[in-house]
């Protein structure tokens, strides 16, 4: 990992030693080394300093030794060994201080690399960089088109589980899922997955993988790649332009609910039919905002009894409610549909809601 070597350069020496992974770890080995070595020296001294056995215990039992003489023993010996003390005292009181002052940049140090380098866009941190390693491992980008979109064949199987048919599937665009969703609901997400796509429970929680802390990582390196509103707005923008000069679409509300369903754009990610249609995900939608894969239907005026006043309408798809909390008329959120704020315009939403309530 590139990224340790900013604070850690003895770490980073010792990782490509490929032995040692930490500085806790190096010093920690250090000091073993070290007192294995003073173990053997000590050992060596004492075998050395070993008096030969002579004549009878009773002359040279180590208690019967005459000791210091008190001028000697409350002079010389008494003062080596407050000198001796007064430089441990004296260790502690410069080393402690020391410490502590370098505590906090230590602390800054250790965040920076495990989280990323605010100021540097390129530097992906520790967590972030294990989660980027993972979704390579996992395979994340070949059905998603790296963080851009794809798509995955997909078999369709009818409820007895007999085949019906083999369906490229699109699989949204990842590098905007931060600003759709917050963590917890993409945690959701990777812990049960999609029953009923391609996409699989990864979490431990949902019977996948990945542990806790692998969708951690994931989820930091999402979010740690994602584009920003500007550039998702400008796309989206883009694409909407594109695809009704095709006319691949009758208004401006229709484009941005179905927007992908000729081109793939996002892997849909910007669309609404995605979910609130069947079979839009193939290129075969059924009938529009009918209900789809997680969605439910939004047909036959459901939206206005829901949403009486547009403007509450409006507020929910432009920033969904939290998990839990309610929402229009009896309405209560999953937090499984994402906010649209931040990737499409205020005009765009606008249209897609007067859209939706003329379903
Ligand atoms: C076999 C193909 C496949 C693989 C592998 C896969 N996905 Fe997916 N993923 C999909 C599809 C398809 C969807 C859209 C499902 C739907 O239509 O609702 C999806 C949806 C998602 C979503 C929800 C996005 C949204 O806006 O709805 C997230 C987040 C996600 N995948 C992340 C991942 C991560 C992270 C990995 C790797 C650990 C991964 N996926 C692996 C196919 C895949
Ligand atoms: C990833 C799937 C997904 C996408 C994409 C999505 N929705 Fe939803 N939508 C849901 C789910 C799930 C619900 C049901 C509420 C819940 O579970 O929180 C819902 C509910 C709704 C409702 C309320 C319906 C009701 O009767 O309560 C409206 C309105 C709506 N969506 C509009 C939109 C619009 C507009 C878009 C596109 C700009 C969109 N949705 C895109 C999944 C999605």
């Amino acid at each position: 990992m590139e990224t340790s070597n900013v604070i850690d350069p003895i770490a980073s020496a010792a990782g490509s030693l490929g032995v040692l992974a930490t500085t806790q770890q190096t010093i920690g080995i250090v000091i073993v080394v070290l007192l294995a070595i003073a173990g053997v020296i000590v050992f060596w001294f004492n075998t050395r300093a070993a008096r030969p056995e002579l004549g009878a215990e009773i002359e040279l039992a180590p208690n019967r030794k005459p000791y210091y003489p008190d001028e000697e023993l409350e002079g010389k010996v008494l003062d080596r060994v407050l000198g001796l003390a007064l430089v441990l005292i004296a260790i502690i009181a410069v080393g402690l201080p020391l410490y502590w002052l370098a505590e906090p940049g230590r602390h800054d140090g250790a965040d920076i690399a495990y989280r990323g380098d605010p100021t540097d866009p390129d530097d992906l941190g520790i967590f972030a960089s294990r989660g980027e390693g993972l979704y390579v491992e996992f395979g994340c980008g070949d059905c998603h088109g790296g963080v851009q979109g794809g798509f995955r064949d997909h078999i369709l199987l009818d409820s007895e589980g007999e085949f019906i048919a083999l369906v490229p599937w699109k699989a949204p665009a990842l590098d905007d899922v931060a600003l759709r969703y917050d963590r917890d609901e993409v945690r959701y997400i990777l812990d049960y997955g999609r029953p009923g796509s391609p996409m699989q429970a990864f979490g431990g929680p949902g019977g996948g993988a990945m542990t806790t802390q692998q969708i951690d990582n994931i989820i930091d390196y999402l979010f740690a790649i994602s584009i920003t509103p500007e550039e998702a707005q400008a796309a989206a923008t883009e694409e909407i332009e594109r695809s009704l000069e095709a006319g691949e679409f009758d208004d401006l509300g229709e484009a941005v609910f179905n927007l992908g369903l000729e081109s793939g754009f996002a892997g849909g990610a910007y669309s609404c039919a995605r979910c609130h249609t069947a079979g839009w995900s193939w290129g075969e939608p059924l009938e529009p905002g009918g209900g789809g894969t997680i969605g439910p239907s939004l047909r036959g005026g459901s939206t206005l009894s829901r949403f009486p006043d547009p403007e509450e309408h409006y507020e929910f798809v432009f920033e969904m409610p939290p998990p839990g909390a309610g929402y229009g008329v009896g309405g209560q959120s999953s937090g499984r549909m994402p906010s649209f704020g931040q990737i499409l315009t205020e005009e765009q939403i606008r249209a897609v809601v007067e859209y939706e309530r003329g379903l």
